[in-house]
């Protein structure tokens, strides 16, 4: 999809705040920093729509995109970051939890993983949380200029390998720096969210 047109309907901390059009919503999750709103950003054509910050933690609500006046993106967000309170923790977790299980409209989510590493215990929990509530779930691995192509096929094994991806349509290398997987991450996007 050829976006041109976006716009930030809100940030919801409570279902009654969710938008209520009934157009297809798409989640990204990731841990925190992994680049979640780089690729919102890359996805939509922006520089800095959606806020990227060197502070992790900082997203704290759901973020709802809409894009094209067709469907949502929502960044939720990150997890995994050290210094959250205990308390908050919890709170992001009920959060998560209430808007994925129970959304009609999420007709996907976007899972990132830093593309330099093996998935984290963290990531691993997510995509098995995910995969136990039949979410559709594309993982991308990101930063993925950060590592040389010739080493592309080796870092991708070890995610689908640690991660227990059964389909190879469900992980992508992507890098917000050069957009390298923009065209095939909005594949699956459009894919799940209309098709
Ligand atoms: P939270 O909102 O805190 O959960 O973080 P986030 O997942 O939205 O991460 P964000 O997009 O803010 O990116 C975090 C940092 O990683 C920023 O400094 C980005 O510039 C950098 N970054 C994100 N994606 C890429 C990428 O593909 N390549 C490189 N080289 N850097 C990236
Ligand atoms: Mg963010």
């Amino acid at each position: 999809m050829e976006v041109h047109n976006v716009e930030l309907v809100m940030s919801a901390v409570d279902p009654k705040q969710y938008p209520k059009t009934g157009q297809p919503e798409i989640a990204l999750v990731g841990r925190s920093n992994v680049g979640k709103s780089s690729l919102t950003n890359v996805l939509i054509n922006r520089n800095s729509y959606a806020r990227t910050s060197s502070q992790p933690g900082k997203t704290q609500t759901l973020n709802f995109y809409h894009v094209e006046d067709a469907l949502y993106f929502v960044d939720v967000p990150g997890y995994g970051y050290a210094k959250v309170s205990r308390s908050e923790r919890e709170k992001w977790g009920q959060m998560i939890e209430t808007y994925l299980i129970a959304r009609e409209t999420l007709k996907g989510v976007v899972s990132l993983v830093d593309g330099r590493h093996a998935p984290t215990a963290d990531d691993q929990t997510m995509y098995t949380w995910l995969s136990y509530y039949d979410i559709p779930t594309l993982i991308v691995a990101t930063k993925m200029d950060k590592i040389p192509g010739a080493k592309w096929n080796k870092q991708l094994s070890l995610v689908k390998k640690t991660l227990q991806i059964q389909s190879q349509d469900d992980l992508l290398p992507f890098s917000a720096q050069t957009k390298a997987g923009k065209q095939e991450v909005w594949q699956w996007i459009e894919q799940h969210a209309f098709g």
